[in-house]
């Protein structure tokens, strides 16, 4: 009778575990079935050798949905329609399709202004304005222009994105959030952070927490939450910011100061590149690869999730 009973408890356990869900081999979900997406995020770049480097680890990565250029996009002296042309054959031409970018002061580098850089993306530069949001994989993507905010004179596009930002995310309520653009508005490298991207994450923070990626320094910087004046803020509300800035000349010269904020994990004298794995709830988790001398190591990993307000 007893060997009755466990045998019917068996089976009935049995029955439970089949209809359970699988974990996700790769993904960072709940357990559902595994729709999560991996991105990658680079910044900055110049160099034929390192644009090698760098095209070929995201690529030998497989899978890449999609690629954030966080400005800089062709990082040359000059930036000419046709100086885009020859850092991006062999290299990051090869996954054109997948690349989203947004621009940087040295895409300014043509003559008239940002000409080179609209001509090579064309309708992906979203010119005049050159700021654009998407969706991918349950996540909100925004890339926004930081060079509208270093305009000489009288101009209103720096306004004018604003109000577009509160109102492209007032229009995806519950969706976890990327932004990017070039400028950090936290850093402790070579250029600094720079004051005048506040607006950006005064909206951003207003609308619920998110994931910032930013380029200009040639270094990698990770801080824990923040609000937009730079305190430490829950992860339920705060923005992460990333600096993912070295696709070209990596900095050498280290943290300028230790005062706050000051990034958790900052790693220079190399090539970064970011991968972040997104699920639809607002589960990621990231591992930032660098490469030095031809030789890539992993620097830093993580995870978490965002819960939109
Ligand atoms: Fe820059």
């Amino acid at each position: 009778m007893r060997g009755k009973i466990l045998r019917i408890v068996l089976s009935f356990v049995v029955l439970l575990m089949s209809s359970m869900p699988v974990p996700a081999q790769d993904g960072v979900g709940t357990g559902q079935a595994d729709s999560s997406i991996t991105i990658a995020v680079i910044g900055d770049l110049a160099g034929k050798k390192s644009s090698q480097q760098v095209s070929d680890l995201i690529i030998a990565q497989g899978s890449v949905k999609a690629v954030l250029i966080a400005g800089d996009t062709c990082n040359t002296a000059a930036t000419p329609l046709g100086e885009y042309g020859k850092l991006y054959k062999g290299t990051y031409d090869r996954i054109l399709s997948i690349l989203y970018p947004c621009p940087g002061n040295h895409d300014k580098r043509s003559i008239p202004p940002f000409s080179g850089y609209c001509s090579f993306w064309k309708e992906k530069a979203h010119a005049p304005d050159m700021y654009y949001s998407f969706d991918l994989g349950g996540w909100h993507f925004v890339s926004l222009n930081s060079e509208a905010f270093h305009v000489k004179g009288k101009d209103e596009s720096a306004a004018n994105q604003i109000e577009w930002l509160r109102k492209d995310l007032a229009a995806r309520p519950g969706a976890p959030v990327i932004a990017y653009w070039h400028r950090p508005l936290f850093s402790k490298a070579k250029h600094c952070g720079d004051g005048k991207m506040k607006p950006f994450w005064d909206v951003i923070h207003a609308h619920g927490p998110a994931l910032v990626f930013n380029g200009h320094n040639h270094v990698y910087e990770r801080y824990d939450p923040l609000d937009s004046e730079g305190k430490s803020a829950a992860a339920a509300n705060g923005i992460q910011e990333f600096v993912i800035g070295p696709g070209s000349s990596p900095d050498k010269d280290g943290m300028l100061n230790t005062e706050p904020p000051v990034p958790a994990v900052f790693h220079d004298k190399a090539l970064h590149v970011g991968f972040f794995t997104l699920a639809p709830d607002g589960g990621y988790k990231f591992t930032i690869k660098a490469i030095t001398d031809g030789k890539i190591k992993e620097v830093d990993t993580g995870s978490g999730r965002l819960v939109p307000y």
